[in-house]
């Protein structure tokens, strides 16, 4: 297996392709009728690796293609095992910055070390993809980078020191939103490969007409993201979530049509659960 290092992706693949240059044997191209000495075309592909191509150098003709693998840089944050993250999840209006607002509040108050995130973090990539409609495969790459540096900068580092991390949003929500424009959920994967998953999730259900009225009461510009028949696919995608991937993540869903108060406390009750199991099975 080649290992490609961190930052030198392409300068790697230069290496690795006249390696290969240099080695291949002569194919016989059927339009020039003749035996060439292939070019080798590289395309990387996502969950580890690389598309081989020959190619015949003077009619450009693929003769053959073979797949290599190849470790992509990795940050590995899934060895750090220590601290808790948890997420809220939810269409827009579905109160997830209320609530995780609050529920650090009240970890706080209970002497939790704990810090509040929210995605997407940087500004300049909040306000590009307020400024510009670009295509949803293209907004997996721009959510990803913005998740990358928010992970290497904030969340790791926290969760490194034991602390509890309550983020307003997470991997799940490129997953919902970014299939629910037609992106394959396996290439939203391969982009986000070296993310770290929440280990809790709390999504907020509630149907698309009473999160619009909320998002209206509170006087806040719509989004393109806020296209009712886009929230119905984005909710059900949610739910879809919830059981599609209970083998990675702790997930709950939470019915948020229901007065704050008994929301508030079904959402503590889990979290405090959660904690304390937690804690027991460190012992
Ligand atoms: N159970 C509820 N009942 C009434 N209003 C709520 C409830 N939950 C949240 N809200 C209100 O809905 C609005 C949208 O919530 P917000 O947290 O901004 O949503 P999100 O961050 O998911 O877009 C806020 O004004 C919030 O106070
Ligand atoms: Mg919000």
């Amino acid at each position: 297996m080649t290992v490609i290092p961190v930052g030198q992706s392409w300068h790697a693949l230069e290496a690795l392709a006249r390696q290969l240059k240099e080695k291949v044997e002569e194919v016989f191209c059927p339009h020039c009728m003749k035996y060439v000495k292939p070019d080798i075309r590289l395309i990387p592909t996502f969950l580890d690796s690389i598309l081989i191509e020959k190619l015949c150098p003077h009619c450009r003709t693929v003769l053959s293609t073979e797949y290599t693998q190849v470790r992509l840089p990795d940050r590995k944050p899934h060895l750090i095992k220590g601290g808790t993250y948890i997420a809220f999840e939810g269409i827009d209006g579905s109160g997830k910055t209320y609530y995780s607002k609050w529920l650090v509040e009240e970890l706080k108050r209970r002497d939790y070390d704990v810090i509040y995130v929210k995605e997407p973090w940087v500004d300049a990539i909040k306000e590009f993809l307020y400024k510009h409609r670009i295509d949803p495969d293209a907004e997996v790459y721009i959510f990803a980078a913005d998740r990358i540096i928010l992970q290497t900068e904030e969340i790791l580092p926290a969760l490194e020191q034991n602390k509890i991390v309550v983020s307003d949003r997470s991997i799940f929500s490129s997953i919902a939103y970014q299939s629910a424009r037609g992106v394959s959920e396996a290439f939203i994967w391969g982009v986000n490969r070296s993310i770290k998953v929440p280990e809790f999730v709390i999504i907020l259900d509630v149907p698309v007409d009473v999160a619009l009225k909320r998002i209206e009461g509170i006087g806040r510009a719509m989004t393109r993201f806020e296209d009712p028949e886009f929230l119905e696919r984005v909710r059900r995608k949610f739910l879809e979530i919830a059981e599609r991937y209970a083998n990675i993540s702790r997930f709950v869903v939470v019915d948020n049509s229901r007065p704050e108060e008994v929301v508030k406390k079904e959402i503590l009750d889990h979290v405090l659960r959660y904690l304390e199991e937690k804690e027991k099975m460190a012992k």
